[in-house]
């Protein structure tokens, strides 16, 4: 398998405080990849830098074996607040990348319209983000990124603030938006259950400094059983090895 995304033995101080403390972790192509770890302890740190928004303070991050230097339309990032512009509406915000990249109006026009279809908001394009409900602002912003056609997407609590019912549906579809591209997938949850039901691989990380101290691979066929056996033993893997104090 190829790796696409390394951190090896990154650390990251912000003046005197250690925030990431010799984190080694890969991602490999088109694999989904889920990070879990107490609040603070460098989760969101560690995903910027694959963003390319900040720089390690030692230790390489690399993408495809170069170091990230800069953002790059190849790998996108998600935020847990939707974070759409209020005065553009859903289509204008979708394309705002594509303006951005100067991608002709022709173009952006149907890529806009094939990804608001690919997330069920084809009828809402003309809507502006206040009109619609949370899990619709959530899946306007993953179009966002989605219409970047970008080779990584770096999910940071994307369903945080959506209520438990909505974070089950959005669970399904982003495994069918995941199961139908070749996108590789770092998702940030808090969310033990959530990590297992999506990712291929869990990376738990200690509190600050954040470290991974367990990984656990989740090999369980998907729609994944929450309530299968296997499940509830890798549940209770991740429990064990977080620090929980
Ligand atoms: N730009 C910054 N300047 C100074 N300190 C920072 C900066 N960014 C993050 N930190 C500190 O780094 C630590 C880790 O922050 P980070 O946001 O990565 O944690 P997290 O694991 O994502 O937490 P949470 O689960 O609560 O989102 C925190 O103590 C925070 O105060
Ligand atoms: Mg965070």
């Amino acid at each position: 398998m190829m790796k696409t995304l390394e951190l090896k033995n990154v650390n990251k101080t912000y003046g005197s405080l250690t925030v990431l403390e010799d984190l080694s972790l890969d991602v490999e192509k088109g694999e989904f990849v889920a990070l879990v770890g107490p609040s603070g302890c460098g989760k969101s740190t560690a995903l910027r830098m694959l963003a390319g928004l900040e720089q390690p303070s030692s230790g390489e991050v690399s993408a495809n074996g170069n170091a990230i230097k800069e953002p790059d339309s190849n790998r996108v990032m998600i935020f847990q607040e939707h974070a759409l512009y209020p005065w553009r509406t859903i289509e204008d915000n979708v394309g705002l990348g594509l303006e951005l990249a100067n991608v002709s109006k022709k173009e952006r026009r149907e890529r806009i319209h094939k990804v608001l279809s690919k997330v069920g908001l084809e009828n809402f394009k003309t809507y502006y983000p206040h009109q619609l409900s949370g899990g619709m602002k959530q899946r306007a912003s993953i179009a966002r990124a989605l219409v970047m056609d970008p080779e990584v997407l770096l999910l940071d609590e994307p369903y945080g603030a959506l209520d438990a019912i909505t974070r089950l549906t959005m669970q399904n579809e982003l495994i069918k938006l995941w199961q139908d591209s070749n996108q590789t997938m770092v998702l940030i949850t808090h969310d033990i259950d959530e990590a297992l039901y999506l990712a291929d691989r869990v990376f738990v990380l200690s509190s600050r400094p954040g470290k991974v101290v367990k990984e656990v691979r989740n090999a369980m066929p998907r729609p994944r059983d929450r309530n299968s056996t296997p499940f509830v033993n890798l549940r209770q893997e991740v429990m064990n090895s977080l620090d929980i104090t």
